[in-house]
């Protein structure tokens, strides 16, 4: 099955948004995998973003990173990647639509309040920084009610 890493920034954190995101991750019926509430150093969070070093806001995203604590997750379900960044909403949250995580609660980019892979590939590189150790591996059993 699928998986994505999903990063609620410091922003989050300290506007207490955690129990709202985890909430439409999960009423979904996306399945939390792994969940940590940790505070990354600058080599980490440079490396994390590393694929935008030469980007001008770079500095900037790092710093923003590494002010406070963010929560670290893997989701899992069919399509999780998409549907994520779905959830989400575009990455600037003036072209976020109203419903979505960013066009709710964001107004700057640079203050986006959540992360999530852009692609399959970018999440199981992701993960395996984040998650050196793997995902939880447990089943829901709600899964017939959600998959046919
Ligand atoms: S780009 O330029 O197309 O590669 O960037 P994009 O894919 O839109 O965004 C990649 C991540 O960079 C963050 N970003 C910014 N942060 C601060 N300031 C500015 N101007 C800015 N532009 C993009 C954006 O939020 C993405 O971070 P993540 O954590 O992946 O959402």
């Amino acid at each position: 099955m699928e998986q994505t890493f999903i990063m609620i920034k410091p922003d989050g954190v300290q506007r207490g948004l955690v129990g709202e995101i985890i909430g439409r991750f999960e009423k979904k019926g996306f399945s939390l995998k792994g969940l940590k509430l940790i505070s990354v150093d600058r080599a980490f969070a440079e490396k994390h973003y590393a694929d935008l070093s030469a980007k001008p806001f770079f500095n900037g995203l790092v710093e923003y990173i590494i002010s406070g604590p963010v929560v670290a997750m893997i989701w899992e379900g069919k399509n999780v990647v998409v549907t994520g960044r779905k959830i989400i909403g575009a990455t600037n949250p003036s072209d976020a639509a109203p419903g979505t995580i960013r066009g709710e609660y964001a107004i700057d980019i640079g203050r986006n309040v959540i992360h999530g892979s852009d692609s399959v590939e970018s999440a199981r590189k992701e993960i395996g920084l984040w998650f050196p150790d793997g995902a939880v591996p447990w089943r829901s059993n709600l899964e017939p009610w959600i998959y046919e």
